[in-house]
């Protein structure tokens, strides 16, 4: 696997069916499931790490995010990938930069009302991405429901040749979503984080029973996060899968999402519900502590 830092350097070297996975590092399951989905169907699978400072609405929690190339260059080979693209800061938005995209309607609510300006940053690197790497395929993760509604409206509005691909969540063992976050999670708080899937899960069982209303789903899971201390919730809400339009009864495929600050750390997690198998789509579980904990 090679490491670059310029689209110019992709183009020259990617060939075939070109997978892209774009990512802001730190590698965990979550990232590797991607990196392996785009290894088992395309031909050149390129990952990028790229810590978007578009999107970041608290300059601190910009200054915390983990970061290690190194690490991440290692855990990207090993799971398929042919080529890593890192770019600069520098090289990502040069002095003159003026462009800002803004997908409206499914960046509006949910995470677009509490972070604002968030999506219009997503929605900026994506479309630089997909315009640099022009990849055939590109893949996202259901951790982030919205951002992969708001990326799927940016490919078919800006007519990007691209197919997007979402996959499950990846979960640790005991139902806690991986995030690069978590690992600033310690202690009592790592407790606290667990009421997010915990909650999600009760609601998704109501769902699996039979209840249809969002009114009664969302109370479940509120009430449940409600119930711990050290959780702080900013939101329980519903929408729909397609374009995060608020909804009462479940018809089409909804995703029930939740975001709450546990301590200085700000966390989110969703369930997908599908009306149409009567099925809630909980994602996937490591049957070993993830390696965010002292991994490669
Ligand atoms: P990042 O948070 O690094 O996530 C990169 C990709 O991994 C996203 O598609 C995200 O949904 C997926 N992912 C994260 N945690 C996951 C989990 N537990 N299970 C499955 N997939 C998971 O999302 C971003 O970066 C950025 O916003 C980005 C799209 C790269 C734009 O800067």
């Amino acid at each position: 696997m090679k490491v670059v830092h310029t689209f110019e350097e992709v183009r020259d070297l990617a060939g075939g069916r070109i997978g892209l996975v774009p990512t802001m590092g730190f590698f965990h399951e979550g990232h590797l499931s991607l990196i392996k989905a785009a290894a088992e169907s395309t031909d050149t699978v390129v990952v990028s790490v790229f810590v978007n400072p578009l999107q970041f609405n608290e300059s601190g929690d910009l200054d915390a995010y983990p970061r290690d190339l190194d690490r991440d260059a290692a855990l990207a080979e090993t799971a398929g990938a042919q080529l890593l693209i890192a770019p600069a800061d520098s090289y990502m938005y040069p002095r003159q930069h003026y462009t800002r995209i803004r997908v409206a309607g499914a960046s509006d609510g949910m995470e677009g009302a509490y972070r604002s300006g968030h999506f219009d940053g997503v929605a900026t690197v994506v479309a630089k991405l997909f315009a640099g790497v022009r990849p055939d395929v590109a893949f996202f993760g259901r951790k982030d429901a919205q951002q992969l509604a708001v990326v799927r409206a940016l490919a078919r509005d800006l007519s990007f040749p691209v197919e997007i691909r979402g996959l499950p969540i990846v979960r640790e063992s005991d139902g806690l979503a991986l995030s690069s976050r978590n690992i600033r999670l310690d202690g009592e708080i790592r407790g606290s984080a667990l009421a997010l899937s915990t909650a999600l899960f009760a609601a998704s069982d109501a769902f699996e029973a039979g209840e249809r209303s969002v009114a009664a789903l969302t109370h479940e899971a509120a009430t449940r996060l409600g119930t711990h201390s050290g959780v702080e919730t900013e939101y329980v809400e519903a929408a729909t899968a397609r374009d995060v339009a608020g909804v009462e009864t479940i018809e089409a495929e909804v995703f029930l999402a939740v975001a709450a600050r546990i301590g200085n750390v700000r966390l989110i997690d969703n369930v997908h519900l599908n009306p149409g198998t009567g099925l809630a789509d909980r994602g996937v579980r490591l049957s070993e502590p993830s390696i965010l904990y002292g991994g490669p």
